[in-house]
């Protein structure tokens, strides 16, 4: 690729203005992309731990939780101790099971000594409820955090938002699952039960004496700098277990898979080449089932699929793989089947209706550029140039208003939108001409730009939109919007 003289002086840091070309990362080599960090303790083969399912959480009153954050150690890699933070005791944390439209409060009690914030990614949420990065939960205090659910059915997930701090507080094990149910969905025959398994996807490595180091920058919030293009882990944990195994029966599975991971996209298929039938997006149910041979899932995307292990014996064993990954990366769990069971469940030929949103109707077309440039702090990750600032609007959507955004990048950036789902309109350059699915994050690749559509329903007021790899996020790479 060559390279304009002004893009050259930008490298250089001479420019004037320091605008990254699309495909040239201002962040030399390596420090641009995500980097391993490499385990000192020694660890388990796979499967051989049983795969933990997390708590259904118990509300107090009906529609009202109570999450006290606390550390707590748990023996995630066998014999050794590894400190966590939780909630409710628990990594991942409980899960919550609600209903659309029974709005639904979550009571977060602070005893971590470090400030907080919950976000419900993925929630419809009015603004003092949706857990801006600034707006922190003091430790010693509570904070009640109230989701209205005014949304359809969807694999939600809830996880520390604090401002520059979001991939440590994550990465020491502040997220959890809520399910959002509803009508249409329970009437439709899917797998259900003990056969609608949440499968929380992430990285962590893990020091001699147990712990999950994190590469913090020890003067000031953030990574440290070798780190700044994300940090991977070599140990990948199902549900908080290290590459775990599920006993089966032949039968069909719901599985709703989330990837959790800081950094790491994982390209998911099963050993035995079986069909994985996509059912839902992060948005809910798909309009159709789609089969397909493997899913793609950068930070925060969620895939709920059915799986059909009825062709299979019980002994047999079916791995879920990871194709984006190498050596150990590539493994990630084991089902064996053992036993039979009766399975009356199926997966409809119709599951859902979505609208899809008209580009004509779009009352404006908003550019977002993701890459690296310059901040006060030296070398970050800017959006349109700018670094973080909660004070700055960056955007003012009408309530109501359609709206295009086309948002380019350097390197792979997944962004992600609060408040509202959006759908794909292009990738690359071309069109999505797949059935409408409802999305809240997308991964943006290499130097492409992707242009999603949304409509801007429900609260007036200030939001974020970001970059879910969260030591992007926390090196700044994060707008506000406000819907007015
Ligand atoms: Cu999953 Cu703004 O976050
Ligand atoms: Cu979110
Ligand atoms: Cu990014």
């Amino acid at each position: 690729m060559t390279m304009s003289r002004r893009q050259a002086l930008s490298l250089l840091g001479l420019g004037a203005a320091l605008v990254a070309a699309p495909g040239c990362s201002l962040i030399p080599g390596r420090a641009a992309q995500p980097r391993l960090l490499t385990s000192t303790a020694a660890l388990p083969g796979p499967f051989t731990v049983p795969l933990p399912i997390p708590k259904v959480a118990e509300p107090i009153r009906p529609g009202h939780y109570e999450f006290e954050q606390r550390e707590t150690r748990m023996e995630i890699l066998t014999g050794l101790s590894t400190p966590v933070w939780t909630y409710g005791g628990q990594f991942p944390g409980p899960t919550v099971r609600a209903r659309s439209g029974e709005a639904t409060t979550v009571r977060v009690i602070n005893r971590l000594g470090v400030p907080t914030v919950l976000h419900l990614h993925g929630g419809h949420t009015p603004p003092e409820h949706d857990g801006f990065p600034t707006d922190l939960v003091q430790p010693g205090t509570a904070r009640d955090y109230r989701f209205p659910l005014r949304q359809r059915a969807a694999t939600l997930w809830y996880h520390d938002h604090r401002m520059d701090r979001t991939g440590l507080q994550v990465w020491r094990g502040l997220a959890g699952f809520f399910l959002v149910e509803d009508a249409e969905e329970a009437a439709l025959p899917l797998p259900e039960g003990d056969r609608d398994i949440p499968l929380m996807i992430c990285d962590r490595s893990f020091a001699e004496d147990g712990s999950m180091p994190y590469p913090a920058h020890p003067d000031r919030m953030g990574v440290l700098e070798a780190y700044m293009g994300g940090v991977l882990g070599d140990v990948i944990l199902v549900n908080g277990a290290p590459w775990p195994e599920l006993k089966v029966a032949g039968a069909r599975y719901r599985l709703r898979l989330l990837n959790a991971s800081n950094a790491r996209a994982y390209e998911l298929s099963l050993s035995n080449n079986a069909r994985i039938v996509q059912i839902g997006s992060d948005g809910g149910l798909l309009t159709a089932p789609r089969p397909v041979d493997k899913i793609r899932l950068a930070p925060s995307e969620r895939a709920d699929v059915v799986v059909d292990f009825s062709g299979h014996r019980p002994g047999d064993h079916i791995e879920l793989r990871n194709l984006a990954g190498e050596g150990r990366q590539a493994q990630i769990m084991r089902f064996t089947v053992d036993r039979d069971e009766p399975d009356d469940s199926r997966v409809p030929a119709t599951l859902s209706r979505i609208e899809r949103l008209d580009p004509r109707q779009a009352a404006v077309t908003r550019e977002f550029r993701f890459t690296s440039g310059k901040t006060h702090h030296g070398t970050g990750w800017l959006i349109n140039g700018k670094p973080f600032d909660p004070n700055r609007i960056d955007a003012r959507p009408r309530l109501g208003d359609i709206e295009i955004w086309r948002i380019s990048s350097d390197v792979t950036h997944p962004f992600h939108l609060h408040l509202v789902p959006f759908q794909v309109l292009s990738m690359g350059g071309e069109p999505v001409t797949a059935t409408p699915e409802w999305k809240d994050t997308v991964e943006v690749r290499d130097n492409q730009v992707v242009e999603i559509i949304t409509r801007f329903t429900g609260y007036r007021g200030r939001y974020v939109l970001h970059c879910h790899n969260l030591e992007h996020e926390d090196m700044v790479m994060m707008a506000t919007f406000e819907v007015v």
